[in-house]
């Protein structure tokens, strides 16, 4: 295997200085920066719309007496929301803004809200949502490549738990009649 040829110590100590008000974000960023900032925005919109669509159905399901729904759609709720404050961080970094603006979430979200009538739809629609988040997440991941490894870890992980997220779901939806 080559060495790898970092590069020289002085250019790299050069290089840090130079806009130093851009913080995290060097010089040798080679992502989009404006890109990848819509991206985490949207998927920032979908991770609240999520959090919301969940608790709506923990509550909805707890007035069913439908326990062991309600309690995966509390983790969810609650996993959905670290996923938010993840990817909202990041967009600090990179000297974005994170849009909370209510008005604009559902328009920015890739999911959708669906209330649900009863427990099967919510847990249909919950599957659904989190389908379409593994789809934009797994895109997102592939267009960054290697240009932005932390971002891209970011989504990685959050990937990985929409993967367990819509398992829990596919679970539910099997044993109910
Ligand atoms: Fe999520
Ligand atoms: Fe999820």
């Amino acid at each position: 295997m080559l060495n790898l040829q970092l590069t020289d110590k002085l250019a790299l100590r050069e290089r840090a200085r130079q806009n130093v008000d851009n913080g995290a974000v060097t010089e040798g960023y080679s992502a989009d920066r404006e890109e990848v900032i819509r991206l985490l925005n949207e998927s920032l919109a979908t991770e609240l719309v999520c959090t919301l669509r969940y608790k709506r159905h923990y509550f909805m399901a707890t007035g069913l007496k439908a326990s062991v729904a309600a309690d995966e759609f509390l983790e969810h709720a609650q996993q959905e929301a670290e996923h938010a404050d993840r990817l909202a961080e990041r967009i600090v970094q990179l000297g974005g803004e994170p849009e909370f603006n209510p008005d604009k979430l559902s328009a920015l979200s890739h999911a959708e809200y669906k209330a649900g009538k009863n427990l099967k739809e919510m847990v249909y629609e919950d599957l659904v949502a989190e389908r379409i988040a593994i789809d934009s997440y797994r895109e997102i991941v592939q267009y960054i490549g290697d240009k932005d490894p932390t971002t891209r870890r970011i989504f990685e992980d959050i990937l990985a738990q929409e993967e367990e997220h819509a398992d829990d779901m596919a679970d539910i939806l099997k044993d109910l009649p």
